[in-house]
């Protein structure tokens, strides 16, 4: 199978999470989009949906789903999205498509995580793909020394700019042993939105795309 074979896969295999006439926290990315797709063929049997960037709330749209403000709703059952990289705790990185900060934030509200993703990324340790880091733009440099003094090497993403109007670090050079502590420590950083690791609030559910299909894991 190719690898949008796999994700194809775990789009359609998370509908099984989605309840009946429920709002939908979905997420952004390659992955997500193949979610997406699959949620357009039960969109009679859900309220609508949460987004976590412009880019799905303009697919979701495009199939017809209602896209609902987070203020507006109290209960949000289920949150699906993809990840760059999940280790075996299903704590992850995220946001190679810079949406990690409202991402972080409709999966907060969230009750259940579902992460889908394909073999490739499932590691058992979090950081071959860099930690990207949202940044208010006058604190960029700064907050890349802070991040060389915690042991990163910093990269500013150039020419992406989020749908916060903030730029983008991808900190390099980690091998994430305690990702929950290097969260923190991040978040910590004056001038840092969000950084990508979701140890905190990690995934309940993964559904990886494997070659024998996909597996879950929780
Ligand atoms: C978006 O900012 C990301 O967090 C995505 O969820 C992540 O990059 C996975 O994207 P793909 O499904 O395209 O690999």
């Amino acid at each position: 199978m190719t690898q949008n074979e796999l994700k194809e896969a775990v789009g359609r295999a998370a509908l099984q999470y989605v309840p009946d006439d429920c709002i939908v926290g979905v997420g952004t990315g390659s992955t997500a989009n193949y979610f997406i797709d699959a949620l357009g063929t039960m969109k009679g049997r859900i309220k609508g949906a949460v987004s976590s960037s412009e880019a799905s709330v303009k697919r979701l749209m495009g199939l017809g789903i209602e896209v609902f403000d987070l203020n507006t709703i109290d209960k949000l059952p289920v949150y699906v999205d993809g990840a760059d990289e999940i280790n075996h705790q299903l704590q992850m990185i995220k946001g190679g498509g810079a949406a990690l900060t409202r991402e972080k934030i409709v999966s907060a509200v969230a009750e259940q995580f579902i992460c889908i993703a394909d073999e490739s990324k499932y590691v058992t340790v979090l950081g071959k793909f860099p930690v990207p880091v949202e940044v208010i733009p006058m604190a960029r440099s700064y907050v890349a020394r802070e991040i060389v003094k915690l042991g990163g090497h910093p990269a500013y993403r150039e020419g992406v700019i989020t749908d916060n109007g903030n730029v983008i670090l991808d900190v390099h050079g980690w091998q994430v042993s305690e990702a929950t502590k290097l969260e923190t420590e991040l978040n910590q950083i004056v001038g840092v939105v969000t950084n990508g690791l979701f140890a905190r609030r990690r995934a309940d559910v993964l559904l990886l795309g494997t070659a024998d299909g996909v597996k879950t894991y929780k």
